[in-house]
């Protein structure tokens, strides 16, 4: 898989009342109408109880391998300390420094072997700035040039 590039994100929820968030490459738009998104959890890490037991999260779009690393290597507790965030009015942290993000409501959880795909309804969509998009491939961040 690490000769296929993918897009990558930040999910992002408020889960018994702590911030938690998580670099993923997985996800995707799923349904135009009604308009759904997913992204798949890893249940050996239980990746996806926060998601799981929460009716809301983000995907903020990051272009910024700095915050991706961070979402992905740095302890879960000390997080948000590095990023600048808001929240939604359900809560939910929001990255100011990524280019778009979109809420959604939590709509199906689908357990499939080791991973769990995690479907929400897309509630409201907000594009910040043009991104300098990056991909994952051959483990690094690398650039898309448009
Ligand atoms: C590029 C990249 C993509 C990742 N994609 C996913 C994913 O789609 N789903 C997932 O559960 N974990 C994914 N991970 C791992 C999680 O980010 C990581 O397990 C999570 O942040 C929790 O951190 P911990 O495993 O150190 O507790 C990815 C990691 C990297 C570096």
């Amino acid at each position: 898989m690490r000769r296929y590039p993918q897009g990558v994100a930040v999910v992002t929820t408020t889960w018994k009342g702590k911030m938690v968030g998580m670099t993923v490459n997985t996800f995707n738009s799923l349904s135009l109408n009604p308009p759904l998104v997913l992204f798949i959890a890893d249940r050996t890490k239980g990746n996806d109880v926060p998601f799981r037991e929460t009716s809301s999260f983000s995907v903020n779009l990051v272009d910024d391998a700095k915050i991706l690393d961070v979402f992905a290597t740095k302890p879960v507790e000390t997080r948000f300390q590095e990023v600048k965030f808001h929240l939604s009015k359900e809560g939910v942290p929001l990255l100011s420094d990524g280019y778009a993000y979109l809420l959604a409501s939590r709509s199906q959880v689908i357990d499939v072997g080791d991973h769990a795909i995690i479907v929400g309804e897309v509630k409201e969509v907000k594009v910040n700035r043009e991104p300098n998009p990056l991909v994952y491939y051959m483990r690094n961040y690398r650039n898309v040039c448009i």
